[in-house]
């Protein structure tokens, strides 16, 4: 069933009362005479057979938003940047998490560097939520949800090294950033500009972050194109290959 776009349908939806108001003044013209007024009758009748099928679609689903993309394609832009949502959500709080647990010499440092990224992280989260809506789509509705979409890993440990934890984030932030890319390609398929001019700009982010994160988890000896804690982290079973799932 198609989503109501006539703006004349949307205002039937909104005060359906006034259709029959409108069907009882155009009987009444009718009853005066005329064919053209037939033909505009007859029209509007069609009209508002559809109308009607369209309020009820709206009785059932009263989270739907008339929106310009088809209904498939708007459908498959929300399922790739839930998940992403879902990621962002994971991304912030094991973000939070080393900003919390940070230790060592250059805690300043760290602390501040991971404070700053995961306000950059959170701040993305709202906009992601509202794009699915403005979709007509529906959203994450709690913590469980997260944690069944997310594909970015929990890291629980009570210990974690600072250089393991710039490492794993920058790992975690190359995924989100194979993620957004992906999610973009979406986007384009469906002809989704806005989404995907969002996605850009957090693209972008996610790749400034893993390159701040990048050279802090460096150890300093420059002839050694990774650190060993990056190495460590790019070998550990955690790490889980997108290619293998779904965009
Ligand atoms: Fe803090």
């Amino acid at each position: 069933m198609r989503q109501p776009t006539h703006f004349s349908e949307i205002v039937q939806f909104r005060n359906p009362g006034e259709n029959h108001h409108e069907q009882d003044h155009r009987s009444r013209s009718n009853a005066a005479g005329g064919d053209a007024l037939d033909a505009r009758s007859n029209s509007a009748s069609h009209h508002r057979a559809q109308g009607s099928a369209a309020l009820l679609m709206r009785r059932n689903s009263l989270l739907s938003t008339p929106v310009a993309l088809e209904p498939a394609a708007a459908r498959d832009v929300a399922a790739a940047m839930n998940r992403i949502l879902a990621d962002v959500f994971a991304l912030y709080i094991k973000t939070r998490n080393f900003h919390w647990h940070m230790t060592g010499p250059h805690f300043r440092d760290y602390d501040l560097l991971l404070d700053d990224q995961a306000d950059q992280i959170f701040a993305m989260t709202d906009p992601i939520a509202e794009r699915v809506r403005k979709l007509g789509e529906l959203t994450i509705r709690s913590i469980g949800q997260i944690a069944r979409t997310q594909r970015i890993s929990d890291n629980d440990a009570e210990n974690v090294e600072p250089l393991d934890m710039l490492a794993e984030l920058a790992e975690d932030n190359r995924v989100l950033a194979t993620s957004l890319r992906r999610a973009h390609n979406v986007c384009d398929r469906n002809g989704d500009i806005a989404t995907a001019s969002l996605i850009e700009a957090w693209l972008d982010e996610a790749q400034r972050r893993n390159w701040f994160l990048y050279e802090a988890s460096r150890d300093g000896d420059l002839t050694r194109t990774e650190a060993p804690a990056t190495k460590r982290v790019r070998n550990a079973v955690r790490r889980e290959d997108l290619e293998q799932r779904p965009s």
